[in-house]
């Protein structure tokens, strides 16, 4: 057997071994050697997809998908269901909770214990931040957190890092550029968190005064080698920027409607704002945007926010066999 391929066996092997049974909760479960085996895993489920080639290596297994049951979700929702399925598995589809007998007014715990009777594994998305992890207690299958209010969104920063990955030389030393909501956005909690792992990264947070990254998430985040500064303008920045990662302003998220009116429409993306950024600039967005990115900007090969969402794919199909113990350890598996 080759070094390489000996290598390889050994990565999944132990990447297998480090998901296998576990719950996704936070990005605070990862370190960088597993992320870098996430990443290699990710790339070979990519190749796979592009090449047309079928890898069954979770038949029988099945997934109930609860990302549309307690919250929306488009991407997260259809992006695990086609992980499974890519992969040889099925799943159990939820649709809002009118059909549920959450309707009827049955508890998240006795709702999670159900699905745990009949699938293998369970991905769910709920608005309360700590519910998912609350839910992992009325089940012994595993959990993956598919978002949980303002908490986390640990799949989401995974494909948010594989995209970082593909389209940048290397993480450590990047700057990166947060733009929007930063006090409701559960995507950018658990990318600050997994980016303060590489050293000499800067994170910029530019958002309005009423919507600043969380006090708790910058003091945790400044225990690592990073740097964090928050402005309220982007051109302050933008043309020292590696990554800019736009967020919509999470409307649904505010206690007082009037505050959301306040801060609407508060930065949107054109052609011509990018004008001072660098010519290497990857722009991200973990979709759905309601008006921060022209469409104007979609031709502009440093737009990734299409690519990034087609890693999702990828990444869960890698997050899916892992937990499940299934990667396969062969590297001429397809
Ligand atoms: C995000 C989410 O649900 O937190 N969407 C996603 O999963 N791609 C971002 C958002 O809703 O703004």
């Amino acid at each position: 057997m080759t070094e390489r391929l000996n290598n390889h066996n050994n990565s999944t092997e132990q990447l297998n071994a480090n998901l296998f049974g576990k719950d996704i909760l936070s990005v605070k479960q990862f370190d960088i050697n597993t992320l870098d085996q996430i990443f290699e895993s990710s790339v070979e489920m990519a190749q796979i997809i592009e090449r047309g080639h079928i890898l069954n290596i979770l038949s029988r297994k099945i997934l109930a998908n609860l990302c549309q049951l307690y919250e929306p979700s488009t991407r997260t929702a259809s992006s695990f269901t086609a992980a499974m399925e890519r992969l040889g598995g099925s799943v159990i589809e939820t649709n809002g909770i009118t059909y549920s007998s959450i309707s009827k007014g049955e508890n998240l715990s006795d709702t999670i214990s159900t699905f745990g009777c009949y699938a293998d594994i369970i991905v769910l998305r709920h608005p309360e931040q700590g519910s998912v992890e609350l839910a992992t207690k009325a089940t012994d299958k595993p959990i993956i957190n598919a978002g949980d209010g303002i908490g986390e969104h640990p799949t989401q920063a995974l494909l948010d890092y594989v995209t970082i990955r593909r389209e940048q030389p290397q993480i450590e030393g990047l700057t990166v550029t947060m733009l929007g909501d930063m006090k409701h956005g559960r995507t950018v909690h658990s990318l600050a968190r997994l980016l303060s792992l590489y050293s000499g990264v800067t994170l910029n947070y530019i958002s309005p005064e009423i919507l600043r990254m969380p006090k708790e998430i910058m003091k945790e985040v400044s225990l690592k080698d990073v740097k964090q500064v928050e402005y309220t303008d982007l051109q302050e920045v933008l043309s020292k920027t590696d990554v800019l990662y736009v967020t919509r302003i999470q409307k649904e998220r505010f206690e007082n409607p009037d505050d959301y009116d306040s801060v609407k429409g508060s930065y949107i993306i054109t052609p011509d704002t990018l004008k001072d950024a660098k010519k290497t600039l990857t722009i991200m967005h973990p979709l759905p945007r309601v008006g921060e990115i022209d469409p104007a900007v979609d031709a502009d090969p440093r737009a990734a926010y299409f690519r990034q969402m087609k890693n999702g794919l990828f990444v869960r199909m890698t997050v899916l066999a892992g937990v499940l113990g299934k990667l396969p350890t062969s590297q001429n598996f397809y």
